[in-house]
Formats: structure tokens, C-alpha cells, sequence
């Protein structure tokens, strides 16, 4: 459920007419709600409540520090990638003793700010990085807690791009060096081995891979504590799919109920790094028609919001529905290519699209865009990043202003020898 719904022939955003918004902010736009996020993240969390647990969102998802608020508000916790991500959590208000830390590319300066930070725990991807979180963890005077990342080597049947769980993979560590890990983690003066983590990949919509990967990890912990390793925090990554078309991935609930029994079972508190499934049917991406034309008997709609904004379509071939915010009695029908302004044949927001007859100036919702939308957008062709909106209720906020032109030189120079 989110609280995108039409009323009469006007699309709204909980009790925000999405044309209103358009009319007093411009286009393009992200639109969230905040009803939808919150609703979510408690679905989410209560769907565990038998188990203790503990909810960290994926920042990579959606990063913007109002969005986290409400995460964070809710009792949450943070899955963070980088010092840019803990930054934000921070920036958000985050209990740090809730913030866990992934990527296989830490740097060390990443690795002492989130020490001096004082994070749960770093999931660690390789032997050398544990040797670098040693020696920050040295040089300050601290143990480090950590988890290993443990590839189980499982198809998690999604987009190639967005698996993570095969062997082939550049995640983790694998299943058969495992004990090896943490035996070398177990040596090292300042580490403290406290769990571990996995995740096989995004936009999973089957339990099976859930539930397979997750019997080879609880395998595995029976054998690390018959090593003497004390395994006490179990993080099961993130990946829950949502449906952007036709697909039916269970909802929150459903895979409780298979993951439950199994997580009960092993005594640890079990850490979930959920993006997607939160905020992906949260949020829009609002643009209007520039232009449409025809070309040898193929229709182009030309909108103002481009692959720079909303890159899944171009990069993964994604699928987004696209509903006008103003459903015009006229039920006439095209089959058309929505494209932005970028100079790229690869930009485009859907192709050989069923739609309504788009006009010049009629204003559309890329729908499902909270999840990987404004995260991976970019200024190319020099396209100002643009705002996000959050509606609550009748009422709707500026959470990120609009870029300008001054934002897009910002931190540029020109050398002397050029003046
Ligand atoms: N935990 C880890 C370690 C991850 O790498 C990810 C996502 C998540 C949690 C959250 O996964 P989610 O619940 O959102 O599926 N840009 C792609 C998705 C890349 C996902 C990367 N890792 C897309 O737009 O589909």
C-alpha cells in the first residue's frame, strides 16, 4: 500500500494534489510520503517483533537526512557504505551503537571516523581489511567489533548487476575461507568478532534464495561456535523486492514467516539492512512533457527529467509506471518512448510504453523512484540536481532545494595560468 491514489481525475500524495505541488515547486521533482515511509519501515519491523532484532535502513537507498529522520525516529538503525552515508546518519540524529558498516572498499580515513563515531560494527569484507580496521582500532585505543561478510554462494535470481551472493561476486569472503576469517580475525589484538553478515543481492522476489542462503550461514555458525567464536549478531542484509509491474514478491510478513523459525534458532539478534522494500513505493519522480513528436511513425515524449535524474531505466532496463497527474477524460491511447533531454539514445524513462496521450505541458509521475532515484542521479549535461518534496498529510516540505547553476561550479577553479 502507499498513499499515491487518485482522486477524481487528480493524482495525490496523501492529501497534496501532486499538480499543486508541480505548480509551486516546478518540475522535476522527487515526491515522498511520508505516511507511506513510516507505514512501511513499521510493517517492516513488526513483522520480526518475535525475534530480537534490530532494523538498519540502506542509507544507498534513499540518503536524504529528512527521510532518515523518520527511520531513526522509529527506533531504527542505519546500514551505511561509506563516511559520506555516515555522515548522514549522523546528520540525522542516528544512535551510533545502531549504525553497522559495509563495502568492500573502506578507506582507512572511513574506518577511523566510524570508530571515533563508535558504530556497532564493521562487516568486513576481506582479510587485508581487517588488518587495516586492526590497526585504526590500535592507534586509538579500542577494540573494533566486527562481522565477516560471508558470500554463501547462492543465485538470487534477480538482475545481474544487483546479485551479490555468487562466489563470482566481488562480496565477502567465501563460504569454504570462512573459519579461516575469523580465525584471523579472532588472532588480531584489536578485534572482537561479534556476528555475521550476508546479503545476496536486490530486488529478490522469491523467498527460496532468502531461505537457502540463510540455512548456509546458520550451518556455518554452528561451526564457528564449536571453534569457540562467539557469534552473537546475525545480519541477514537486505534485497526484499517490490512490485514495479506485475512482479509478486512476499511481503514482509510472508518471508517472517519462513525466516523466523530458522532466525529463532540461532540465539543471536538478528540485524535486517532493508532499502527497497521502505522506500522504493514511497516516492515519484514528477516531470512534465517538453515536446512529443513522431519519427518515421515511432512517438516520442519529451520530458524535462532525464537519466541523470532517475538512471534505473538506462541502466538496468527497469521498468517504472509512468500515470499522468491528470487523468483526462479523453481515454485515447499511444504507444510511445518517454525520453529525456540528455544527448544519449540510452536516455529514456520507459520504451514502447501503452500510455495516455501525453500533451506539451502535461505533467506525469514516474512511480516506484524512491529507492535508487535521487541516490545514483548526477549532474550530466550539467543538469542541476533537483528538489525532493515530502508530504505529510495536507501539508508538503522542501527536504532538498533545487540546485542552481553557482552549485553545478561549486569547488571548480581556474588555475593562474589560465586567468
Ligand atoms: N545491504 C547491503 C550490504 C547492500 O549492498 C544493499 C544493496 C542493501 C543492504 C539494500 O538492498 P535492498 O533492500 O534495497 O534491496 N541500484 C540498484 C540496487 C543496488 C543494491 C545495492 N545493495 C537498483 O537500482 O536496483
Amino acid at each position: 500500500m502507499n498513499d499515491f491514489q487518485y482522486k477524481g481525475s487528480d493524482l495525490y500524495c496523501e492529501d497534496v494534489s501532486v499538480k499543486d505541488i508541480a505548480k509551486f515547486i516546478g518540475t522535476p521533482f522527487y515526491l515522498y510520503s511520508y505516511n507511506t515511509l513510516k507505514n512501511h519501515f513499521r510493517v517492516f519491523n513488526s513483522a520480526f517483533e518475535g525475534i530480537p532484532h534490530l532494523v538498519c535502513f540502506a542509507i544507498k537507498a534513499n540518503s536524504n537526512i529528512a527521510i532518515l529522520k523518520i527511520f531513526a525516529g522509529e527506533g531504527g538503525g542505519f546500514d551505511v557504505v561509506s563516511g559520506g552515508e555516515l555522515y548522514r546518519a549522523l546528520a540525522a540524529g542516528a544512535d551510533p551503537q545502531k549504525i553497522v558498516y559495509a563495502g568492500v572498499g573502506k578507506t582507512k580515513e572511513e574506518i577511523r571516523f566510524a570508530i571515533k563515531s563508535n558504530i556497532l560494527m564493521f562487516n568486513v569484507e576481506s582479510s587485508q581489511e581487517l588488518f587495516a580496521i586492526d590497526e585504526v582500532a590500535d592507534e586509538l585505543g579500542v577494540k573494533a567489533w566486527v562481522s565477516l561478510r560471508v558470500n554463501p554462494d547462492i543465485d538470487a535470481k534477480t538482475h545481474p548487476y544487483i546479485s551479490t551472493g555468487l562466489k563470482s561476486h566481488k562480496f565477502g569472503i567465501s563460504m569454504s575461507e570462512a573459519l579461516e576469517g575469523y580465525k584471523l580475525a579472532n588472532s588480531l589484538g584489536n578485534i572482537e568478532v561479534v556476528g555475521i553478515h550476508k546479503h545476496i543481492g536486490s530486488q529478490i522476489t522469491q523467498v527460496r534464495p532468502f531461505v537457502d542462503a540463510l540455512e548456509k550461514i546458520v550451518a556455518l555458525i554452528d561451526q564457528l561456535r564449536v571453534e569457540g567464536l562467539n557469534i552473537r549478531y546475525l545480519d541477514i542484509g537486505g534485497g526484499l523486492g517490490i512490485t514495479y509491474k506485475d512482479e509478486s514478491p512476499p511481503n514482509p510478513k510472508e518471508l517472517a514467516a519462513e525466516l523466523s523459525p530458522i532466525l529463532k534458532g540461532t540465539n543471536c539478534t538478528i540485524i535486517f539492512e532493508p532499502g527497497r522494500v521502505i522506500v522504493g513505493n514511497a516516492g515519484a519522480l514528477v516531470t512534465k512533457v517538453l515536446y512529443t513528436k513522431q519519427s518515421e511513425g515511432k512517438n516520442f515524449v519529451i520530458v524535462d527529467a532525464g537519466m541523470n535524474d532517475l538512471v534505473r531505466p538506462s541502466f538496468y532496463g527497469s521498468y517504472h509506471s509512468i500515470l499522468p497527474v491528470n487523468k483526462n477524460s479523453d481515454s485515447h491511447k499511444i504507444v510511445a518512448d518517454v525520453v529525456g533531454p540528455i544527448c544519449e539514445s540510452g536516455d529514456f524513462l520507459a520504451k514502447d510504453r501503452v500510455l495516455p496521450d501525453l500533451k506539451k505541458d502535461a505533467i506525469a509521475a514516474v512511480m516506484s523512484a524512491g529507492a535508487y532515484g535521487f541516490t545514483m542521479s548526477s549532474n550530466y549535461n550539467s543538469r542541476p540536481r533537483v528538489p525532493e518534496i515530502l508530504v505529510k498529510g495536507d501539508e508538503f516540505f522542501v527536504i532538498r532545494k533545487r540546485e542552481n547553476y553557482e552549485d553545478l561550479v561549486k569547488g571548480e577553479e581556474i588555475p593562474a595560468f589560465l586567468k
